[in-house]
């Protein structure tokens, strides 16, 4: 079965999510989008929460979110507990992000990278598996960190 994908954004990243979203769902992805569809300036904290909620709730297998930079957008998702997300530009980083640190939310930046690179980030991201092992006992460490 094809994975549900939350995506969020800022005003920053309207133009770039709706390319995403199209590229999603040309594979097949199914997804949510929790806004902001308006270009109205707005805070990312709450766009950041709305797909970490998602993912952690386990109404999305995944979550990506858009800010300008992707930095802000990813601190907030991160304060949710059992985000691990991660800030993008370069599909390698994406690609060892899942495979290392089991990421579930990629974010990157509207006004860093444009809509072809942010494609194939997320291709990489998507198509990466976690590979466990001494990874898993690093990632369980990051989420014992949580619990103190
Ligand atoms: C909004 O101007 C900008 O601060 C925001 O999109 C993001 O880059 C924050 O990290």
């Amino acid at each position: 079965m094809k994975k549900i994908i939350a995506i969020a954004n800022d005003h920053v990243g309207i133009e770039l999510k709706s390319c995403v979203i199209e590229h999603l769902k040309k594979k097949e992805f199914q997804v949510i989008d929790l806004g902001t569809n308006s270009t109205e300036r707005t805070d990312y904290p709450q766009y950041g929460v709305l797909v970490a909620n998602e993912v952690t709730t386990g109404k999305a297998d995944l979550g990506i979110l858009i800010c300008g930079t992707g930095v802000g957008i990813s601190l907030a998702a991160n304060k949710v507990h059992g985000v691990r997300a991660v800030v993008c530009s370069d599909p390698y980083t994406a690609q060892l992000s899942k495979q290392h640190n089991d990421t579930n939310i990629l974010a990157f930046g509207a006004r860093v990278i444009g809509s072809e690179v942010a494609k194939m980030i997320i291709d990489c991201w998507l198509e990466a598996r976690f590979e466990g092992g001494r990874h898993l006992t690093r990632v369980e460490q990051i989420s014992a960190i949580e619990n103190n």
